[in-house]
């Protein structure tokens, strides 16, 4: 494994015009995934959903964030929390899926948590120790972005964004946060988290992994890289000319940015297109080191399409995910070779996204490296 940490900043320093990308055990290590779910992925900020999946006070939904079992609810107060979905009797998980409630009752003892997470009640403790204040659940560390959930499991992650950040710039003219949830989805894929960041951050493969679906709209030819920073990258998908843009979204917008999608990865685990009038965004949350639950979310501007367009639109996302979850699933076997080695990666239009990413990695994973040592 140190030779793979090597190997990360070895490659994150190459010059921009010889890109190269990291071997196959950076993706089937069980050992390299459990060093990044202790550093990299443990103090990340992860998208767990759109705050509007919750609009009522008492709304939840659940997710499962690295080790930790997670309860997003929208208070009395309307604020959301992340609380800790472990009872704080004996651990007994609270709630599963989505739904409404008014208390979460433990399907156990009976514990009684108000929508905040402070403890109610507790039948039958007498004893002079019990103190239901200190009974209260843990409240995760939360941000909202755009309209997004974001959790860190690190208390002291710093929040991240600002007006002036360029992701913001670029999105603002489309008013992401205004853009209302149709349709989410959850499926395992048999795939390294990373893979699925890189494959939906390049747009080398489009026109040949999805002739069908996107090579129409977003041709590989037409792929020009865009903003990146602190944490996060971007490319433009633009359309052909002739190609009508889906809706015409936000009265800001100019006619270029009604003419593609712009993709972005908020790292380490968010991937999401932009386009007019649809925004459909991917959470992968990492469950072993060639194991994911993907979350998708697809949300509209507005008014902008009728029923039939957004049902149309979720069965063209379901096929290119298939058709990208096929071709991840089969590299995945193929990555455990001893010949998967590092290898070219194409230049900054087409594969740019991914060597941000790595220089990404690379840099946060220096900033372990008193902890490394201690690990090893
Ligand atoms: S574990 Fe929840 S009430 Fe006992
Ligand atoms: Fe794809």
């Amino acid at each position: 494994m140190r030779d793979l940490r090597t190997t990360l900043q070895e490659l994150a320093a190459l010059p921009a015009d010889r890109p190269m990308g990291m071997p196959g055990a950076f993706y089937t290590s069980q050992q390299q995934f459990e060093w990044e779910k202790a550093t990299v992925l443990r103090q990340g900020w992860h998208c767990l959903g759109r705050a509007d999946e919750i609009p009522e006070p008492g709304d939840f939904f659940t997710v499962q964030l690295l080790d930790e079992p997670l309860i997003v609810v929208r208070g009395d107060d309307d604020q959301i929390r992340i609380l800790a979905n472990v009872c704080r009797h004996r651990g007994m998980p609270l709630a599963e899926g989505r739904g409404n409630v008014k208390r979460f009752i433990c399907s156990y003892h009976a514990w009684m948590y108000g929508r905040d997470g402070a403890l109610l009640r507790a039948a039958r403790m007498e004893n002079a120790g019990f103190d239901a204040k200190a009974c209260r659940l843990h409240g995760h560390n939360m941000q909202i972005w755009q309209g997004f959930i974001y959790c860190s499991l690190d208390a002291d992650a710093a929040p991240f964004g600002s007006e002036s950040d360029p992701l913001d710039s670029l999105l603002a003219p489309y008013e992401t946060e205004s853009f209302r949830v149709v349709h989410t989805a959850e499926e395992n894929w048999h795939t390294n988290w990373k893979c699925l960041v890189e494959n939906f951050m390049e747009g080398y493969h489009l026109s040949v992994v999805h002739p069908q679906t996107l090579h129409g709209y977003t041709p590989t030819g037409l792929a020009k890289k865009s903003v990146s920073g602190p944490g996060y990258t971007s490319y433009c998908a633009n359309y052909p000319d002739g190609i009508e843009s889906r809706g015409l979204g936000a009265p800001g917008l100019t006619s270029d940015e009604r003419q593609r999608s712009s993709l972005f990865a908020r790292f380490p685990t968010q991937v999401a297109s932009q386009a007019a009038s649809l925004l459909v965004s991917i959470s992968i949350f990492p469950l072993a080191a060639d194991l994911i639950r993907v979350k998708w979310t697809m949300s509209t501007y507005g008014d902008d399409l009728d029923a039939e367009t957004i049902q149309a639109r979720v069965k063209l996302w379901e096929e290119v995910n298939r058709e990208d979850r096929e071709k991840l699933e089969r590299m995945q076997l193929a990555l455990k070779s001893q010949h998967a080695q590092t290898g070219p990666l194409a230049g900054e239009d087409y594969e740019g996204t991914i060597r941000d990413f790595q220089i990404w990695l690379a840099q946060q994973d220096a900033s372990f490296e008193p902890a490394a040592q201690a690990a090893e």
